[in-house]
């Protein structure tokens, strides 16, 4: 969406934008915005709606074998939750111009990306509460600053949506809990499932500052609030203390406290692993663009019966107004 208008104009516009990020009030849909801005924003967004809706997969891969009627209906209102807010994310995505159709394409083509995380199997039960532990606890500590982001709509949706990602924290560790109270082979399916999904966890920070070009741009946008070294120390200093109650090991000689800093020190991250998982070569990245894809297919008839019954109820309303 290019709009050219007179120089003077033009600075006029960019003034009120800049003088709005700097007051940290919230660009709404119908303010002016640098294209630039605006293309940001809906890659952020729409890589963050499919990443909700792929993350329904791994953990859906278990609803038919939850343990007990009381697991299945955590599980199941868990990932109904991750769908709503794929379609918040949507509809927040829709206020600048995206297309849903259009971003749902970009998806299952491989042109616009999920996060890495969903690309891992989940192997046994266990990793359901592991993945609400980590990777909700990750996605919480990535998306409470974000409810304060510049862009209204997207700042707003994520009011609602870190809530449920709390409750998405605790089943998870409750679970995880439940389980250590358990058998010996229960607490070591817990140590297995956190030896797997430790690192990834920390890697949903995303690369390291150093190698993070968009961080500087996306800070003055008042999109991002704090670094993502920032983000992954404090991940690492609230998990500590929680794996430590729950009696699981965090698979990381390195890790250990450091009285100067008042923080955490951790190992190396492998960042090789970051960047296959990321360019495809992850362990299940075919089979979830393949799942989607399908279940796009799928519901192609619903689309079309949407669709029909949209018009037709237009149609009527219409004749309606012309009648009176
Ligand atoms: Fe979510
Ligand atoms: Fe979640």
């Amino acid at each position: 969406m290019t709009t050219t208008l007179p120089a003077p104009q033009a600075d006029d516009l960019q003034h009120d934008f800049d003088a709005t990020i700097s007051d940290d009030r919230r660009i709404e849909p119908r303010d002016w915005m640098p294209d630039a801005y605006r293309k940001t924003m809906i890659r952020q967004i729409a890589q963050h709606a499919h990443s909700e809706i792929i993350g329904m997969q791994p953990e859906g891969n278990w609803i038919t074998r939850a343990p007990s009627l009381r697991r299945k209906a955590v599980l199941l209102a868990k990932v109904q939750d991750e769908a709503g807010h794929g379609m918040y994310l949507y509809s927040a995505a829709e206020t600048l111009g995206a297309d849903r159709a259009d971003m749902t394409g970009k998806l299952i083509t491989g042109r616009q990306k999920y996060s890495s995380i969903f690309n891992y199997p989940t192997l046994t039960y266990a990793d359901v509460g592991v993945i609400g532990w980590l990777v909700d606890g990750a996605a919480i500590c990535n998306q409470v600053p974000l409810c304060r982001a510049s862009y209204g709509p997207y700042a707003r949706a994520m009011v609602r949506i870190c809530k449920e990602e709390s409750f998405h924290q605790r089943q998870g560790y409750e679970l995880l809990l439940t389980m250590m109270r358990g058998s010996d082979k229960q607490r070591a399916m817990v140590q297995e499932a956190t030896n797997r999904f430790w690192w990834p966890s920390l890697m949903m920070f995303g690369p390291p500052d150093h190698r993070s070009p968009n961080t500087e741009q996306s800070m003055q946008w008042g999109i991002k609030r704090h670094t993502n070294d920032e983000l992954r120390q404090r991940f690492v200093d609230m998990t500590v203390p929680q794996a430590a109650k729950l009696g699981v090991t965090l698979p990381d000689p390195d890790l250990r406290w450091n009285e100067e800093r008042g923080r955490h020190d951790f190992g190396e991250i492998d960042w090789s692993e970051f960047d296959a998982v990321l360019k495809g070569d992850g362990p299940c990245n075919t089979q979830r663009v393949q799942h989607r894809r399908a279940a796009h297919e799928d519901g192609e008839w619903v689309r079309d019966a949407a669709t029909a019954y949209a018009a037709k109820t237009a149609a009527r309303r219409a004749e309606k107004k012309v009648a009176s």
